[in-house]
């Protein structure tokens, strides 16, 4: 967006970095000098510079500089546009801004208005209507006392079908705005009906503090536990994690997050005096709930119920974001019992305790991998060695490779040069680990990787296909294509590419997983089985998404959704036979 310098100017002039800074951090002042404790790396004592008259800092201890929107971009996780835009509304300052951005601001406002009205208006049900009264002694039964509701939002959606709309439109809020930030769809005879009825309203924010949408708890009677907003021009689940808003201040200041499951464990952490804890909404963590918590703090702590989250990350392809600069790391809750128990139960020590001892995903997944062999049994030790040697590989740092080596000699009894051939032969050998078929490698995991075997080769046949990064799904496997694709594509088809400079001596896990896959002996699979493999796949995928959309869908009041969805499925499935069928 394009600002004027003269605003910008008049925002920095007016803004205060001491005051700014006293809101994050611990700010001292001595004589002419403002000392701060660098939020940006952890330290005890101040070694954070700040010059309050030109409004700049400096760290002599991390060397982080900048002004007074660095600071806000740093501390708050925000682009320059909004940090801006943050100040000047602080500052009182009015920017002027050309006409195209203007619109789409003003549509996003609406959006927002319509959504922080919602909340009023459930919040206020919540505490005072009659027909809340299952509602509050739910509340009561859960815990949460007033302060609860008043801190986080908390609403009751009541049970019936034009309560909020009516509301709403009363309030002059447009149909357009109801419909667009979902809080009510267009039922078959054209009017618009309430979204949420009969539920616990959990208000969501984004990172700015902007009400985006809801989650929300079936009280009594049928339907799924949760229902969320749908995605809306403010409402992207990929990109939102509920309770960053409130948490990301003590996240910078503990140079820590933890991710939960859900609403309630966020809620019960906060009640445990560590608001560092948020979750995401309706979705499985993906990369970029990583990137939005990285803003704030390198470490990452995951308190899934143990075996959800060392599983699902596997599945997902974290292994981007073990090196690097993301500390990932697994807590190990008591058994089956999630943060929300915890705290209700009044163990918030044992809650303490199990953060304070996370350790590393790859160490989690390495102890995991361990387990499901015999290790008394020689042979069992001898598979179990490969194995973990393939996670080890993962690690783009050769020193702490060694220790996870060392680590796996001590669990196991084996010595450490042998755990330390297998982590080699597992990084160039032929029969690597990581390809092997006794692998947890899902099968689109195993499709994609013969693509980029084929790709590495050059093969004519897979050089017929327009085969583009969106096919894979993995991560690792995109980067690793991202990588190689370029040389490929400058020489004709079947001739040997010198991917030398591109793959030999990089470090990076796509890198690695590419040498791997180059070493297999074994003859390549034909690209138009490969390419029906990765299609069929394709379609399963876009066939669990819509299975799951309509298990969402209320067929009585959008009959016309989920019939388009229906449709959508059949023709799925046929192009799923028809894929197979040429097997
Ligand atoms: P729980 O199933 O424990 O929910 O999921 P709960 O409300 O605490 O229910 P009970 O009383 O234990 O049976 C914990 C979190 O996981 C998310 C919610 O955010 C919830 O707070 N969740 C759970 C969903 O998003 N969707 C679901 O279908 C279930
Ligand atoms: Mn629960």
């Amino acid at each position: 967006m394009a600002y004027s310098r003269e605003d910008i100017d008049r925002v920095r002039e007016r803004t205060d970095l001491v005051e700014l800074a006293a809101e994050v951090t611990r700010v001292k002042r001595s004589g002419r000098s403002v000392m701060a404790v660098c939020p940006f790396h952890s330290e005890k004592t101040p070694s954070l510079s700040i010059d309050p008259a030109r409004g700049l800092f400096h760290c002599f201890g991390c060397g982080k500089s900048g002004d007074v929107f660095g600071w806000v971009q740093e501390t708050q996780g925000l682009g320059f546009s909004d940090a801006l835009e943050l100040l000047a509304r602080r500052a009182g300052v009015t920017l002027t801004v050309d006409p195209e951005a203007a619109k789409h601001r003003d549509r996003r406002e609406r959006l927002v208005d319509a959504v922080e009205r919602t909340v009023s208006f459930y919040n206020e049900r919540l505490r005072t209507a009659d027909d809340a009264g299952h509602a509050r002694s739910y509340l009561r039964s859960r815990g949460y006392g007033a302060d609860v509701v008043g801190q986080f939002h908390l609403g009751y959606a009541p049970d019936g079908w034009e309560v909020l709309v009516k509301h709403l439109r009363d309030a002059g809020i447009s149909d357009e705005a109801i419909t667009g930030a979902g809080l009510g769809s267009r039922s078959s005879r054209g009017g618009i009906v309430d979204r949420f009825r009969n539920r616990l309203m959990f208000p969501i924010y984004d990172v700015r503090g902007d009400a985006v949408g809801f989650g929300a708890r079936l009280l009594d009677g049928d339907g799924p536990k949760y229902l969320n907003s749908p995605e809306t021009p403010i409402y992207h689940k990929s990109r939102l994690l509920y309770g960053l808003n409130w948490a990301k201040s003590q996240i910078v200041r503990s140079d820590e997050s933890v991710v939960v499951e859900g609403y309630t464990d966020v809620i019960a952490f906060h009640l445990a005096e560590m608001p560092v804890a948020v979750a995401t909404c309706g979705t499985a963590l993906g990369e970029d709930h990583l990137d939005l918590l990285r803003r704030f703090s390198k470490r990452v702590v995951l308190a899934f119920d143990a075996d959800e989250a060392g599983a699902g990350a596997a599945e997902r392809g974290f292994e981007r974001s073990v090196p690097g600069d993301l500390d990932l790391r697994v807590a190990v809750l008591p058994e089956g019992r999630d943060p929300a128990d915890l705290v209700a139960e009044g163990d918030v020590d044992e809650l303490k305790a199990s953060i304070d001892s996370s350790m590393p995903l790859l160490q989690f997944r390495i102890d995991r991998e361990l387990k499901r062999f015999d290790l008394t049994e020689p042979e069992a030790r001898g598979r179990a060695i490969r194995a973990a040697a393939a996670l080890i590989s993962l690690h783009p740092d050769s020193v702490v490779r060694r220790e996870y080596a060392v680590l796996v000699s001590r669990r196991t009894g084996v010595d450490v040069a042998s755990v330390e051939s297998a982590l080699s032969g597992s990084a160039r050998g032929p029969e690597s680990p990581q390809l092997a078929d006794d692998q947890p490698l899902t099968g689109a995991q195993r499709t994609e990787r013969e693509v980029l075997r084929l790709l590495l080769a050059n093969d004519v046949g897979i050089r017929s296909y327009d085969v583009s990064a969106d096919l894979f799904v993995d991560p690792l496997h995109r980067a690793a294509f991202e990588l190689i694709m370029p040389v490929v594509a400058s020489i004709e088809p079947g001739m040997a590419p010198d991917l030398g400079s591109a793959i030999g001596s990089d470090d990076r896990a796509e890198a690695v997983l590419l040498r791997t896959i180059a070493m297999v002996q074994r003859p390549p699979a034909d690209a138009d089985d490969v390419m029906n493999m990765l299609k069929q796949e394709t379609v399963k995928r876009r066939i669990r998404v819509l299975e799951a959309d309509l298990d969402l869908i209320d067929v009585n009041t959008d009959p016309q959704g989920y019939s388009d969805r229906f449709e959508q499925l059949k023709a799925l499935q046929n192009e799923r036979r028809e894929l197979r069928s040429r097997e």
